[in-house]
């Protein structure tokens, strides 16, 4: 037995290329602040999109449908393509309050990160490109680089409010282009777009023939009563969309991993993508069961948390911005919905280090602009959360006010 052992390959196990090349910054910056942490350090953690790791606790309409979920016997497996009074829900929810054109269907997810994952892998081919913005929300990148497609990065203009460039985008698109992502409100910059630019998207998609992905997970969380959220959906009868939407972040339970779908345009373009979806759908299985039953309880509900956490979210935003304004070398495009912002210093080569030095010497955890496919030859970028409260916030650019002193040229 032994001999037979010792005759065996001794080469190491070799992991994907692909795999190995995935990033997801906002979560990397993490390893070395518990580090920090576990020998003793003070940490204040501006990185991740967790409203429950702050002082924001789950609504009452998702925490009690799950409970009854799983004191009914809710747990076995669920329908692949979701739970049919969710699916109902969400479509009413996307025809009525959204005016969400021509639905085709919809389908749910384990967060609306499977949800991605599912529309990107059941549309794309090798050789196949896919137009995200720079910056981007990074599990679009990750997907890609999963299954080997060229990512094709786009402007978002910040001298126009982080507005996507759409010339670029025009630009950018050849005959292997399927998808542009469009993600609104956004994260990193916090950016709510108007309805010019989103009509544009819309006519490049029409004639290039692209499938335009709409990520509208933030869409109930507008910060200024000046905005309006519009979805792509509801302008045009004749694109091809598939908006991404779900509780995790409005309903403030991230962990309960539920997202969904809704894909809209004309049924005969549409049919056998979505066809492929029920398929991939199929293949594994279904979204957490018990957890969908939150979806109709938290549509149809009172939505009586929101004033609260978009106020709270509002004087969070200001008092950053204030902060920002006072610090030399510093400057931020007010975000105007979701619950980050992204922050502009001038002059540094690299983000990721500035961001390293910043948590070595002053605690502060942050992610560089450079994890979200932002890049620029004359300024470094970093992208901050608006969820802890007022006094961490102040504590932190204190800090950071502190850093960009002491590492003045
Ligand atoms: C723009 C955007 N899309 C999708 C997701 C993923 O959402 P979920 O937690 O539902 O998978 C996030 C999470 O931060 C996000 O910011």
């Amino acid at each position: 037995m032994t001999e037979s052992v010792s005759n065996y390959s001794n080469e190491i196990i070799t992991p994907s290329r692909n795999a190995s090349n995935i990033r997801y910054a906002i979560r990397e910056v993490t390893v070395l602040a518990r580090q920090l942490q576990q020998a003793g350090r003070r940490i204040l953690y501006l990185n991740i999109g967790d409203p429950n790791v702050f002082d924001f606790d789950i609504a009452d309409d998702a925490k009690n449908a799950v409970l009854w979920a799983l004191n009914n016997r809710k747990c076995g497996y669920a329908p692949s393509e979701g739970l049919p009074e969710a699916l109902q829900t969400i479509e009413r929810d996307a025809a009525q309050r959204l005016h969400f054109r021509n639905i085709v269907g919809s389908y749910t997810g384990n967060g609306g990160s499977e949800c991605i994952d599912i529309a990107l892998t059941s549309l794309l081919n090798p050789g196949d490109n896919v137009l995200l913005p720079s910056p981007t929300y990074p599990i679009y990148a990750s997907i890609l680089t999963r299954l080997g497609i060229e990512a094709r990065y786009y402007r978002l203009d910040e001298s126009d409010g982080w507005q996507p460039d759409t010339a670029h985008i025009e630009s950018l698109t050849d005959a292997h282009t399927r998808a542009i992502v469009v993600i609104n409100p956004n994260n990193p910059t916090g950016a709510v777009y108007g309805r010019d630019v989103l009509m544009r998207i819309i006519d490049i998609a029409n004639r290039h023939n692209l499938l335009i992905m709409c990520d509208e997970i933030y869409e109930r969380l507008v910060l200024d009563d000046s905005k309006k959220h519009i979805s792509m959906a509801s302008l045009s009868d004749d694109a091809c969309i598939v908006t991404f939407n779900g509780l995790g972040k409005t309903y403030l339970a991230p962990g309960i991993r539920i997202g969904w779908a809704v894909l809209t345009g004309p049924k005969k373009r549409m049919e056998a993508y979505y066809e492929t979806i029920c398929h991939m759908l199929r293949a594994r299985l279904c979204a957490s069961h018990p957890f969908q039953y939150a979806i109709k309880p938290c549509l149809e509900g009172s939505q009586s948390h929101l004033p609260g956490l978009l106020e709270k979210l509002r004087r969070r935003r200001d008092l950053c911005m204030s902060k920002i304004a006072a610090i030399p070398g510093l400057s931020c495009q007010a975000p105007q919905g979701s619950f980050y912002a992204l922050v502009r210093v001038e002059g540094i080569q690299n983000d990721a280090e500035w961001c390293k030095s910043l948590l070595m010497s002053k605690g502060v955890v942050v992610v560089p602009g450079s994890g979200f496919e932002l890049y620029s030859s004359d300024a470094g970028y970093f992208r901050i959360v608006l969820l802890p409260d007022e006094n961490t916030l102040a504590e932190a650019f204190d800090k950071i006010a502190e850093f960009v002193q002491e590492t003045k040229r």
